[in-house]
């Protein structure tokens, strides 16, 4: 790896996306969303209507994806095949099927593989990236130079997505909400762990933190490390 890394772990609604991409920006750093890879993989899959329960075929698939992801945090495009897929991710139907992809384990290997050679070539770039996932702490980048697990209880989390999805967390948003993200970090959870630090790795709950509090508290971790 090159450049400052800072690896960046959590479950859904942890509020790992908006805090690293704020981190990125305040340290002039680059940026990699890991998750919007699966996700715009999982969208070339439907795209070309893979069978998501064909693990070989989903491998298949992987085979031959033409992705071109951006690692400015001001405006991470996501292009795939040329076609702008950042908006079209981000929909349920993606979000309630790609841990089907991630949890292919070829599909994992190509992945991490393109995610290194992004992180090298980013860090090199801008001097550092942040890098945001569910196993780049452990499995992607173990050697960074910075490795937080961003937690919060379960409670606070669907209360983020809920609010994020529904504009509400109202009973009724956060069982809905409930359905989307518990379900899916419990299928993600059979091949990567992200709920227990890893050795060496350090905790942030941001259950009772705002905004403006989680990444002041990344960004005093990264101060000490450098
Ligand atoms: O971070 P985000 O919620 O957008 O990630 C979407 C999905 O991508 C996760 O639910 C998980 O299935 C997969 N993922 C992964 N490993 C990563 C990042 C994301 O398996 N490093």
């Amino acid at each position: 790896l090159s450049g400052f890394v800072v690896a960046i772990d959590g479950p859904s609604g942890s509020g790992k996306s908006s805090v690293s991409k704020q981190v990125a920006r305040t340290l002039g750093y680059a940026y990699l969303d890991t998750g919007a890879m699966y996700r715009a993989l999982t969208w070339w899959c439907l795209d070309r209507h893979v069978d998501l329960d064909d693990p070989a075929a989903v491998a298949a698939a992987a085979e031959d994806f033409p992705l071109d992801i951006g690692t400015d945090p001001d405006a991470p495009h996501v292009l795939v095949g040329g076609a702008d897929v950042a908006e079209a991710i981000r929909e349920t139907r993606i979000s309630t099927s790609v841990s089907k992809v991630a949890t292919v384990i070829p599909v994992r290997e190509l992945l991490r593989l393109l995610q290194r050679q992004l992180i090298s070539k980013a860090g090199a770039a801008r001097g550092g990236v942040v890098v945001e996932g569910r196993d780049i702490t452990t499995v992607v980048a173990p050697d960074a130079s910075v490795r937080i697990l961003l937690t919060a209880s379960e409670e606070a989390r669907l209360a983020r997505r809920s609010r994020e999805l529904h504009g509400d967390a109202d009973e009724t948003s956060v069982s809905a909400t409930r359905a989307q993200i518990v379900d899916r970090d419990r299928l993600d959870s059979t091949v990567s762990v992200f709920t227990v630090a890893a050795d060496g790795v350090t905790t942030v709950d941001t259950s009772e933190l705002d905004f403006d509090g989680s990444v002041r508290a990344v960004l005093h971790i990264v101060a000490a490390a450098r």
